[in-house]
């Protein structure tokens, strides 16, 4: 098996330097709090948060889609959630990747119920134009085809999170 890169360590520090700054821009005078979505966006969550320059709070949810397979399965499952409450607070969740939309959609509808002061999405990569639900992401930082990718927190079965970089893999994974 072999892995191709995608998107190397620079371009993905260069995309989220833009990024933050944006984000830095955007929320000044604001109580910004980043929501990472666990596990594959603690590295987003970790890079992006160095790049904004403002007083920022961090909590984590963690869900579940996928299980082991590369489909996505449609059933979103809350491992864990906020230790805080959002009611108030400026919310940017952020995500390591938008396929489906499934998840973000679900999280979106559960965390504006809590009536947070704005509630927003970034990400690191969208899967172009295969969403089965509308959503609006304020922050993206690379538009992708329908490939499976992993590294940079994406896994496959579990594994391949901690590349530095994004790639899609190539052969046959056993
Ligand atoms: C991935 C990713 C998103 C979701 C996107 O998480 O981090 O949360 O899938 O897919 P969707 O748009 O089709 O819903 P996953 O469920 O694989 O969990 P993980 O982050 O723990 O790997």
């Amino acid at each position: 098996m072999a892995i191709r890169t995608l998107i190397s360590a620079q371009e993905i520090a260069d995309k989220l330097a833009d990024m933050g700054r944006r984000i830095a821009s955007d929320y000044v005078g604001r109580d910004l709090l980043m929501v990472g979505v666990l596990k594959g966006a603690f590295m987003v969550m970790a890079d992006l948060a160095r790049q904004v320059d403002l007083p920022v709070e961090f909590d984590f949810m963690a869900v579940s889609s996928y299980g082991a397979s590369t489909q996505t399965s449609g059933v979103v499952r809350i491992l864990k959630d906020l230790d805080q409450e959002i009611a108030g607070r400026h919310v940017l969740i952020v995500e390591d990747i938008i396929d489906s939309g499934l998840t973000l959609n679900y999280l979106l509808k559960s965390l504006s119920v809590r009536r947070p002061a704005s509630l927003d999405v970034a990400t690191l990569l969208l899967k172009e134009g295969i969403q089965r639900v509308p959503l609006e992401v304020k922050y993206v930082g690379f538009s992708i085809g329908p490939e499976f990718v992993i590294g940079y927190g994406l896994d496959y079965a579990g594994l391949y999170r901690n590349l530095p970089y994004v790639g899609v893999m190539e052969g046959d994974p056993a």
